[in-house]
Parts: C-alpha cells; structure tokens; sequence
C-alpha cells in the first residue's frame, strides 16, 4: 500500500472526503445498501472512521453464510453512527420510509445478487433484486433528493467483447449472461433518471473483488477452503483464465474518490457520436480494476505458497456465461480522482490467507 500512497500524495484521502467543494464534510449522512456485504462492509468502515454517518441497508439473504455478514454488522455495529436496516430493496414503501426519514446526501447502492453462475438457475432472483430494487432506489432519489447516486456494476458487462483493456467508452451490448444484463440495464436506468430528474449518478464496473470478509462463493474463498481440507480444486477454462483480480481496498478507495466526484453534464458530448461512459446529462461509468490481469494458474500458485499446501486441480472447462479474460482500463480514474488499483496479488492474496485462518481458526 505504500506505493500507493506515495502515488497518490497530491490527492489525499481527506482532500477528497474534506475538499472545499465537495460538500463532503465529516459527519455526512450517506446511505449504503448491502453493508453487511463484502464491499459494503469494507466501504461502510472505512466511511465510519473518517467520521461519517453511514445508514446501512441489508436483507441478510442466504445467498451464502449469513453467519459471516451477522459478523461483519457486529464490527460496524461498534461505530455509534452506523444503523442497519434490514430489508428488501424491493419493499418500495419500506425504502421510501427510510428515504423520507433519514434525508440522505449520498447514496451507494452495492445490494444486489450477485454471481454469475448463479445466474443461470435463479434468473428471477437478478430481476427481483437488481432490477425492481434499483428501480426503487431510483424513484426514492427522485422523490427525496440527493446529491449523488453511486451504484455497483460490473465488469462482466463487457460480455463477447475482447478489446483489451475494457474500455468504459466501447459499446456493451453483447453480455453472456442474466447478471450481467442487469447490471448493463441499471446502468441504463439510471441515465434515464439522470436525464429526467437530473439526478447525478456514477456506475462502478467492479473488476473481480477480493479480500479479507470476502465472499464464500468467490474462487479464492472456495480454493482455500478445499485446500486446506485437501479436497480437490475446479479450475475452469483448463487454468487459461485471466483475472484482472481486484484488492477490496482499492476498490473502496476508488468509492470513496468517486463519491464527491458529483458528474456534471459533458458539454463536449455528441449524439452524432455518442460516448457511452458520460453524456449530455449528469452520468458517468468507471471501470474500478486492477489494470494487471493475472492468470488463473498463477493466482493459485500464489495462494500454494501463502498456504503453505499444494492444491489438487481438477481442470474443466470455462463455465457457462464466463468470460475468459478481463482487463481494466482505469484512465478515466485516474484523470478524474488521480487515482489506480496497484495492490499486488501476493499482498492480497497474503491478507486474504492471514484473515481467513484467524476468522475460521484453522
Ligand atoms: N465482488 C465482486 O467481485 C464484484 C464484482 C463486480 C460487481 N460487484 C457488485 O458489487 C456489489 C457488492 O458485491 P459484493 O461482492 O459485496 O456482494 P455481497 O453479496 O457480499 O453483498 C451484497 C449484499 O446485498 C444484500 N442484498 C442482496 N439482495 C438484496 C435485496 N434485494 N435487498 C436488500 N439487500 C440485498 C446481500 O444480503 C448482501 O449482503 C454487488 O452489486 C455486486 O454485483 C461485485
């Protein structure tokens, strides 16, 4: 993280949270849906210790453990200014309640179900949460304003394409399966909102995520517990898979640059040739990734040596809706926050090791 650090020295962090026109001072109210989450968790924290207010919003699914999100609340349950309410997205009147009451100046939306294999078996479950959820989150921006809506999309928006790096100003319009239809339409939902209410909103394509409290149903959280158990390991794609995996603290620095960073409408855009990552309105999309994509078969060396055990691979091949390769391109991050993913595997692959021992006790 160091260099990190000494990357960024000319944008701090509390330049950013604190800068005069951010309207971004310390005890801001700012609502996060799907704090018990993994990114949720990590952003709400971090949020909390620079002294904001963070309203958390949850339904505890059982996705996978509910254990482990109960174990993430109980931490930010510690903060005085945190609250977590525990609802569906998809409850409108519960959401308005909440909109209504609490008077939020930003909001970042993360519930969502996730996974994309998943997918594939419970398509209803995307729509209930992605698209009806959002859609309420949108209409409650509408109705009590904000100054900014930030929500999650993903990486895997870029489906069949294969320009490398992603770039947020190619077309992605060819995605692979159900979750990533719905998160290319929340970003398209949210232009609409941008352009009807004027509400600014910032798309984040999160590029494979990891970390400590990560989650269960993710590769590294599933090939450290088999190895450690000595069960065997799937490796799709025959281990030629490229990840641009993406450290959770990077990520949540990039939210947290990203949400002051309040989009104007782009003067210079066209409709004779349209830029699909900003637009006459107040939208914008950024890629979040680590712009260094490593190969799946290296990704588990790493972890082998982290671990100290060698894991046993059953090779198979890519998966359903998958993609083979992802690869971020973060210029428009760095223009605009001064800021780019850099933690290498090995730290967070060693973070990851060192939580998941402690956390499971093994
Ligand atoms: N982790 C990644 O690699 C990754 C990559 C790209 C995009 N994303 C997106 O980032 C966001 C956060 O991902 P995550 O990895 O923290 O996932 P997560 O599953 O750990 O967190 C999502 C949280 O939202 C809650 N939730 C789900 N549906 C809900 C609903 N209808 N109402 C209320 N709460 C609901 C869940 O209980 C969960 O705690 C998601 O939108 C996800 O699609 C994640």
């Amino acid at each position: 993280m160091k260099s990190q650090r000494a990357k960024c020295a000319k944008l701090t962090r509390f330049d950013v949270l604190l800068g005069p026109n951010s309207g971004f001072v310390s005890s801001t109210r700012i609502l996060v849906t799907g704090a018990a989450g993994f990114i949720g968790f990590h952003l709400s924290k971090r949020l909390l210790e620079a002294g904001h207010q963070v309203v958390g919003l949850d339904n505890l699914n059982d996705y996978y453990d509910v254990g482990l999100k109960e174990s993430r609340l109980a931490i930010l349950t510690q903060f005085k200014d945190f609250s977590i309410h525990r609802f569906d997205l998809e409850n409108k009147e519960a959401v308005d309640a909440l909109f209504s009451t609490s008077k939020f100046e930003y909001v970042v939306n993360l519930a969502a179900q996730a996974g994309v294999r998943y997918s594939i078996q419970n398509p209803y479950a995307y729509v209930n949460s992605n698209i009806t959820g959002f859609l309420n989150i949108l209409e409650a921006c509408r109705n009590y304003p904000v100054k900014h809506l930030v929500y999650a999309s993903s990486s895997s928006v870029y489906g069949a394409n294969r320009k490398m790096p992603f770039s947020v100003h190619d077309n992605v319009d060819h995605p692979l399966a159900l979750y990533a239809v719905t998160k290319k339409a929340n970003e398209l939902m949210a232009h609409s909102y941008s352009n009807l209410y004027n509400i600014p909103t910032t798309g984040l394509r999160f590029f494979t995520v990891y970390g400590p409290y990560g989650r269960p149903d993710m590769a590294l959280f599933l090939f450290t517990k088999a190895i450690l158990a000595g069960q065997p390991i799937d490796v799709f794609n025959e281990g030629k898979m490229l990840r641009d995996f993406t450290y959770v603290d990077d990520i949540v620095e990039g939210i947290v640059r990203l949400i002051p960073a309040i989009p104007k409408g782009n003067l210079k855009w066209s409709g004779e040739k349209p830029d699909p990552a900003s637009s006459f309105a107040p939208y914008k999309i950024y890629n979040i990734g680590n712009n260094n994509p490593v190969e799946l078969l290296h990704f588990i060396e790493v972890l082998e040596e982290k671990l100290g055990k060698k894991a046993v691979k059953n090779f198979l091949p890519l998966q359903d809706g998958d993609v083979p390769a992802t690869y971020a391109d973060v210029n428009d991050l760095m223009q605009d926050v001064g800021f780019k993913p850099d933690t290498s595997i090995e730290t967070g692959i060693g973070n990851f090791v060192n939580w998941y021992k402690a956390y499971y006790k093994v």
